[in-house]
């Protein structure tokens, strides 16, 4: 028998990374190099997504956050947002069953009261429905830009000051961070970003500061478990030291 030498078997000495973030790029051109529409390579992106879940869960990672929708994907042709809102609800309607049943407890990142009404339906159930989950936390960044996150949490720090909740002697880092979408949870300690490209696209802008960054040239919808496991084995060998010295 051939002999096991999977990156997974030398994972487990080192930390693992409390929270995950990704953003899932490459869906287009994994589309286009197949000359298929773009939609499809959202499509394939979507299976991607359900894998790298399951063994986020199976690794005992505590939050995974991924990149969805961008408050800039706008922008992009009406029919490509339209499929990608009705993949969200695809994903929803069929994977909320297993999700739940694995403890997961999902949280969607961004104004999702601006995006299609049969997609808020289909999140308020799963929001509902994994509330009380104690699992893996999945969060869906969607309708997400950090900086409309940092200007909304300025908003409500200045409502609070206004009513006499809040001076503005008590602002801190703590208080920025618990009036962002991702308040009570750790900041990333890994960002996978695919396909190659070596920018943070508005994506976590605060919570990235110490996040260790692992580009992986695979398109999104070839990104699989073995690939995860890879990033993971990099971000185990970086030496953090957080702006310190090393020990
Ligand atoms: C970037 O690829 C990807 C997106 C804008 C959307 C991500 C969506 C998925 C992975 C689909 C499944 C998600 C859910 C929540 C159901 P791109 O289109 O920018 O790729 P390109 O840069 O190659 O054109």
């Amino acid at each position: 028998m051939a002999k096991k030498n999977r990156i997974s078997d030398r994972l487990s000495d080192s930390p693992m990374p409390n929270h995950i973030a990704i953003i899932m790029d490459g869906n287009g051109r994994w589309a286009q190099r197949r000359l298929l529409p773009r939609t499809m390579g959202h499509r394939a992106g979507m299976s991607s997504l359900k894998k790298v879940v399951r063994t986020c869960d199976e690794l005992k990672v505590a939050y995974l956050t991924v990149f969805a929708f961008s408050t800039e994907n706008w922008k992009r042709p009406e029919t490509e947002v339209d499929y990608l809102m009705n993949l969200l609800v695809e994903f929803l309607h069929r994977e909320l069953e297993e999700l739940h049943h694995n403890d997961v407890q999902i949280h969607v990142l961004g104004d999702y009261g601006a995006i299609p009404q049969k997609c808020q339906i289909e999140i308020s159930r799963a929001l509902e429905m994994t509330r009380n989950n104690t699992g893996l936390i999945f969060n869906i960044a969607l309708n997400y830009g950090a900086r409309r996150e940092i200007v909304e949490s300025v908003k409500s720090i200045t409502t609070r000051i206004l009513r006499g909740e809040l001076s503005p002697d008590d602002i801190d880092e703590q208080v920025l961070a618990q009036s962002l979408y991702t308040a009570g949870m750790p900041d990333p300690d890994l960002l996978i970003r695919t396909a190659g490209e070596m920018r943070i696209s508005n994506f976590m802008l605060w919570q990235v500061a110490y996040a260790e960054i692992v580009v992986s040239d695979v398109l999104w919808p070839d990104f699989g478990p073995e690939e995860l496991r890879r990033a993971i084995q990099e971000y185990q060998g970086r030496d953090r030291r957080f702006g310190g010295l090393r020990l």
